[in-house]
């Protein structure tokens, strides 16, 4: 099989076979196929596109280009996954509240570039916390506590780190069957028995409008239902920080507010969506046990455990003080009127970034204490110098440099504006 025939197929708009995807998958782990013919193939992909099966079939040998995880010695396991936005610390209140219902949820989590967050950087935050256990401890958290989440391990799907090192500096990333394999190869290898997805859409997602976060929804959906994992999508919003905090140690305190039962209502509502699609996905009903496990303290004790099966010191539970250290508290604040009309959000993300609160590429070390509270929120009325931001960080330099993104983030109107829910649509089976 010729590499470079695949290449001309694929120009041409032709539709690649299961040999020839699994050709060059196989070439782009083993180094066989150079980076030239790898991204020229991409190119021709992100023009071209892919159908479902071709879709599919790329999925499912970049998922088995490496390591597969097997929990079938355990019993039902599940996972969630978000596309990534600005305040989303949904799985880690998720997790605990369904260890509590005796659901198990496997989770391996990405770290935040740019301007999203990473749920990995957000529980480094906890004195001690691992995530980087081997996979035989994680399933044995997995087994004990019911909820883990670690850093994704090198050789989960290695031939999306070739693909997407390639697609990052070749412009292809904005591809649907290629940003759908990609997410879904990792979730497959990650060894779950049903997905819970949830696709973000909005200032602050890599989805800016709805049709095409319902378009990456559905591709993801039928990859894991064809590939045999009960898979179910929501597109929510993120044209607004989700919760009151964006930031790692700020985000962890949130957590542990929404587990004693003070979470922020949209931040909540997403939380009782997803946790409720995933009981119903293991054939389960909420039926208010969610609320249940959260008022009875049930879940916030699996968060405990969680933390000390991970090594982590979970004594900031009952002290907030003994998670991080600021120096500096600056309030950003309205210089007029009205309703709060629209958010910048990706300019809230960037500016946690430049507190030092993220990284601009993976190698960066990041702050964990630095970061932003949300005061206000879309549709709200707001005076003349009320509080519209407070900055949480450690560096003069990059605290003014996060006051100017933040200045420019909210559009305020003269006429009312409504409040957009926090779910936007689901797709389910
Ligand atoms: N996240 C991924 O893992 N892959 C993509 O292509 C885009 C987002």
């Amino acid at each position: 099989m010729s590499i470079l025939d695949i290449i001309k197929k694929k120009r041409d708009g032709g539709k690649l076979t299961h040999e020839e995807i699994a050709f060059f998958v196989a070439g782009a782990t083993k180094g066989t196929i150079p980076d030239y013919q790898l991204s020229a193939l991409l190119m021709a992909i992100y023009l071209n596109g892919m159908d479902i099966e071709e879709t599919s079939i790329l999925t499912l040998e970049m998922a088995e280009s490496g390591d597969m995880l097997d929990f079938s010695d355990i019993g039902t396991v599940l996972d969630k996954h978000s596309t990534g936005g600005v305040g989303d610390k949904t799985t880690i209140v998720v997790g605990p509240i369904l260890a509590a219902l005796g659901v198990r949820t496997a989770k391996m989590s990405g770290r935040g570039l740019g301007h999203t967050g990473g749920t990995v950087d957000k529980l480094e935050s906890i004195p001690g916390f691992r995530s980087d256990l081997s996979e035989e401890e994680f399933k044995e958290v997995v087994r004990t506590v019911g909820f883990s989440d670690i850093g994704q391990t090198k050789n989960l799907a290695p031939a999306d780190k070739v693909l997407y090192a390639l697609r990052d500096v070749t412009g292809t990333v904005e591809n649907y069957s290629l940003i759908a394999s990609s997410i879904m190869s990792k979730k497959l290898a990650a060894g779950a028995d049903g997905i819970v997805l949830d696709v973000k859409c909005g200032s602050g997602a890599f989805m800016k409008d709805y049709p095409s976060a319902e378009k990456l929804a559905k591709v993801m959906v039928d990859i894991g239902n064809n590939a045999g994992r009960k898979t179910s999508a929501f597109i929510t919003d993120m044209n607004e920080p989700l919760g009151r905090f964006v930031g790692n140690c700020l985000e962890i305190i949130e957590c542990v507010e929404a587990l004693k039962g003070r979470g922020e209502e949209r931040f909540i509502k997403l939380v009782y969506a997803i946790a409720g699609e995933m009981l119903n996905l293991t054939g389960k009903k909420d039926d208010g046990m969610i609320e249940k496990v959260i008022n009875d303290g049930s879940a916030l004790m699996k968060f405990r455990e969680f933390i000390r099966a991970h090594g982590g010191d979970d004594s900031f539970i009952d002290d907030y003080n003994r998670l991080g250290k600021i120096v500096i508290k600056e309030e950003v604040k309205f210089n007029r009127a009205g309703y709060l009309s629209r958010c910048d959000t990706e300019k809230v993300g960037l500016a946690c970034m430049k507190l030092g609160g993220g990284r601009e590429k993976l190698s960066d070390t990041i702050d964990h204490s630095v970061g932003i509270e949300i005061k206000k929120k879309l549709g709200d009325f707001v005076e003349t110098d009320e509080t519209a931001f407070i900055i949480y960080g450690n560096d003069e330099a990059k605290v003014s440099e996060a006051e100017e993104l933040l200045k420019g983030a909210y559009e305020i109107s003269d006429t009312p504006t409504p409040k957009p829910d926090v779910i936007l649509g689901r797709i389910i089976l």
